[in-house]
């Protein structure tokens, strides 16, 4: 049976190792729906530019809907024989419709139809994930609401460092998720390009009119060189490098959550549905999702080392190598996708221990640099400020006790500029409210981050 598009030209058929070695229709067959999308829009144009009569644009429009519905309704036949989504599609066509179906492809290759597919595909998903990217803020700003007054401990290095609150912390992610959107939509306008029209690689001899398929798909321009417009996959490797950056900050949220859930920390629990327990010790439970998500991140990191060196030898145009471009592709959105989805879920489900994040706080002498601050403002210098409260800290090691537990009489030891308003200076609460500006993380600040926020997500 000569199944091939290309049989006439071969005397003997490709063993089954190299069919099965070659096709890639039982992976990009995801993009069937872009594919005849695609096919559409061309057969349209060619009907419009009279290189294909009205009836034949006609019977490929009835063709592609039936061929719509059977792949929607799983009938459709996937035949590792006709190798790819495109030939599988183009073949039924035929079957269905006859002639009009053979004419299709007139002006166009492959190779840029699958360009086309993969930039519609691509712009669907930064969709998809831009409007995760929003639920996940909302659903990260209203428990940075619920908590914009509540005291956790900052930490760098792993040590205790200042006093800040839950609500300033989940803002911050709030930042690198909103930048994540903005990085998605800009990768976007790259990705919104039209590729067909280049067919094989030089581009066609039929009047073809690429401007009235843009429009008809969505595009915002025509990719301007033809051998381009193939060949090179920047738009997905960007894409890649985005959703890189996405799993990132959610991986790094997720370290943290794992952290504040162990019972040696406990600032935080997350609800049962999102953890599991152990086949062999009764009490575990083990914050699953947050540890998953870390590791997932490798996978998708994984997936655009991958597709930077798929593109890296190749010469112009196209290659037969940019096939591999789909399955990394894909198992990033589907990653990314899941993980927001999931994450967005979660953050509803985190129960904050107000009380155990209060207690870390007053350990680790979180408000010495407000002692230290307190003394600038009474004339001395940072830097000996700095020096007189190491000390004070240092004999407040010694003794087993915090800064606020000595008399106002120990601390003049250490500087006489102290005085009996020092106390409300050493409180976490007065600590956190004196960070009053833009972005610092005094409750009414963080208010106000939320309400900005907010509006930025309408
Ligand atoms: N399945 C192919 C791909 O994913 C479609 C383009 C094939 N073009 C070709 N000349 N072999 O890249």
């Amino acid at each position: 049976k000569k199944s091939e598009a290309w049989s006439a030209r071969f005397s003997e058929p490709v063993s089954d190792l190299v069919k099965r070695y070659t096709a890639s229709v039982f992976f990009d067959n995801r993009m069937a729906a872009f594919d005849i999308q695609g096919s559409l829009a061309h057969a349209e144009m060619l009907a419009a530019q009279n290189i294909i009569n009205a009836q034949d644009y006609a019977d490929i429009q009835r063709g592609m809907a039936q061929i719509k519905s059977e792949i929607d309704s799983g009938k459709f036949e996937w035949l590792l024989d006709l190798e790819d989504v495109h030939l599988n599609i183009e073949k039924r066509l035929t079957e269905l419709v006859g002639d009009a179906g053979k004419r299709l492809h007139t002006g166009r290759s492959r190779n840029d139809q699958v360009a086309t597919d993969i930039r519609l595909y691509v712009r669907s998903s930064i969709d998809t994930i831009v409007g995760l990217l929003g639920d996940l803020r909302l659903a990260l700003l209203n428990l940075a609401e619920q908590h914009a007054e509540t005291i956790l401990p900052g930490f760098t290095h792993m040590q205790v460092a200042q006093p800040i609150t839950f609500g300033h912390h989940m803002l911050a992610y709030v930042e690198m998720f909103s930048r994540d959107a903005e990085r998605m939509q800009d990768c976007r306008k790259r990705v919104n390009r039209l590729p067909l029209g280049a067919a094989a690689l030089a581009g066609t001899t039929f009047p073809i009119d690429r401007e009235r398929v843009a429009k008809t798909l969505g595009f915002e321009d025509v990719c301007h060189n033809s051998l381009d417009a193939v060949s090179d996959r920047d738009f997905a490797i960007e894409f890649c490098a985005a959703a890189a950056l996405i799993m990132t900050h959610v991986s790094r949220m997720s370290e943290e959550l794992v952290i504040w859930m162990s019972p040696r920390v406990g600032f935080i629990d997350i609800a049962d549905r999102f953890c599991t327990g152990s086949s062999i010790m009764p009490q575990k439970k083990n914050p699953d999702v947050p540890e998953l998500a870390r590791g997932k991140t490798g996978r998708v990191n994984g997936h655009l080392i991958a597709l930077l060196t798929l593109m890296k030898g190749q010469p112009l145009a196209y290659n037969k190598d940019n096939q591999e471009d789909k399955e990394p592709l894909f198992d990033t959105v589907d990653t990314v996708v899941d993980t927001l989805r999931i994450f967005a879920d979660m953050a509803t489900g985190i129960t904050v221990k107000a009380d155990a994040m209060r207690a870390a706080a007053l350990q680790g002498y979180a408000t010495a640099t407000d002692l230290a601050d307190y003394l600038v403002k009474k004339g001395l210098p940072f830097r000996d400020a700095h020096e007189a409260v190491a000390l004070a800290v240092r004999t407040c090691v010694d003794k087993g006790c915090d800064l606020s537990d000595m008399s106002l009489a120990e601390l003049q030891q250490f500087s006489k500029l102290i005085g009996e308003d020092v106390f409300v200076v050493l409180t976490l609460e007065g600590s956190v409210a004196a960070r009053d500006h833009i972005g610092g993380t005094a409750p009414n600040q963080v208010k106000a981050a939320i309400a900005r926020a907010r509006s930025k997500l309408d």
